[in-house]
């Protein structure tokens, strides 16, 4: 076998394209990488564990039509083998770059690469345990094209002489438990979100190829498809059964799971402003358009959307953000009165956002979208 042919990219099963990951990256994991993958705060991405019995016994008949197209698309793989570097790749001066661009862009890289694994581990785990020949068969294909991408990152991670060591991230990182309908909710807004950040990037890039300060970008579209098909997977299981999304209490967890994602995506891409600046994308216009994309992909399957053009929606993420911000100070200076009035302040703005009004939203018949961005 030649080198070409031993790539994550070209891998069929998460197994195969797992080893190969892990073959690349043996030399050259670096600790403060996976140190920065293994932290666990409420910005840092997680990995999840399930009741993986209850995810077995989903039944998809109510949704079978749509579900054997989804399944049918996933098999066929249209993206086999993109996920690695070609002639488009372009050589990337680390020494020379700016160092704060440089910390952030590989802070991105790295949470990027953990958010992408935690699916990849939570899929395979679920593929692993389950019965179910349905629910098995779409969370291999998931885990299949979370492996790439993860490896793929890696491979842009290499080149500036790092990678996250995901062997030992599996081992060792903390798994937190979710009910499965929290793994529903989170996981399909997670997808849909990643789509939105891709798929807006690559336009801006597409607009203003100059600013494209690293090649990763130019793959964003087949990505952001793969996350798009996950996402389409997860809203057809919430559809398996409507109390998931219709029942009053599903509905407050639903609010708060958007507020969750939303707060959390302000804040860290606010932490990285040098980042946003390489790009020439300003944060609030970005986090805005995601948001909006989001929201109005999620119309598919939420009975409500918050409200992002409320006048108390921007104040209050920057509060929030300003918050956690002091937090890391307090942290950093080993200051505990400063840990709890920040605490308290973060929690306060969360409030804050989660009781502003949302808006109702009646689900189509039909809950099949395709990526239209
Ligand atoms: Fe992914
Ligand atoms: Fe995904």
């Amino acid at each position: 076998m030649n080198m070409q042919t031993q790539h994550s990219a070209d891998a069929t099963t998460v197994e195969e394209g797992l080893a190969r990951v892990e073959a690349q990256a043996s030399e050259f994991t670096s600790d403060d990488a996976t140190a920065l993958a293994m932290e666990n705060t409420l910005l840092t991405p997680r990995f999840y564990t399930t009741d993986f019995d209850a995810l077995d016994s989903l039944d998809v008949t109510p949704v079978r039509e749509d579900w054997d197209s989804l399944i049918e698309r996933m098999v066929s793989d249209p993206n086999k083998g993109h996920f690695k570097k070609n002639e488009d790749w372009d050589h990337i001066d680390w020494d020379g770059m700016d160092p704060e661009l440089k910390k952030e862009f590989i802070d991105f890289l790295v949470s990027s690469c953990t958010a992408e694994f935690s699916g990849c581990v939570l899929y395979k785990e679920m593929k692993r345990r389950g019965n179910n020949p349905d629910v098995t068969q779409l969370f291999q294909l998931m885990a299949r094209d979370e492996a790439r991408h993860a490896g793929f990152i890696n491979d842009a991670l290499r080149e500036a002489g790092i990678a996250v060591n995901l062997g030992f991230l599996t081992k060792e990182k903390k798994y937190t438990y979710f009910r499965p309908k929290f793994i529903y909710y989170a996981t399909y807004l997670s997808e849909k979100i990643g789509y939105a950040r891709y798929i807006t990037i690559y336009r801006h890039l597409e607009a203003n190829p100059d600013q494209r300060f690293h090649p990763i970008f130019k793959w964003f579209k087949e990505w952001c498809n793969d996350e798009f098909s996950h996402g389409e997977a997860f809203a057809l299981l919430m559809r398996t059964d409507p109390k998931l999304t219709q029942s009053f209490v599903n509905k407050l967890w639903i609010k708060f799971f958007l507020t969750a994602v939303y707060g959390t995506m302000w804040v860290r891409d606010h932490a990285r402003p040098a980042f946003h600046d390489a790009l020439g994308v300003d944060i609030d216009w970005y986090d805005q358009e995601v948001f909006r994309k989001t929201s109005i992909i999620a119309r598919q399957v939420f009975p409500l959307e918050l409200d992002i053009d409320h006048p108390r929606w921007l104040p209050t993420l920057r509060r929030l953000e300003a918050a956690f911000n002091d937090l890391d100070t307090a942290k950093a200076k080993g200051s505990f009165v400063g840990r709890i009035t920040s605490s308290l302040r973060a929690g306060l703005a969360f409030a804050s956002l989660y009781t502003i009004p949302s808006k109702k939203n009646e689900v189509p018949k039909s809950v099949r979208l395709e990526p239209a961005y």
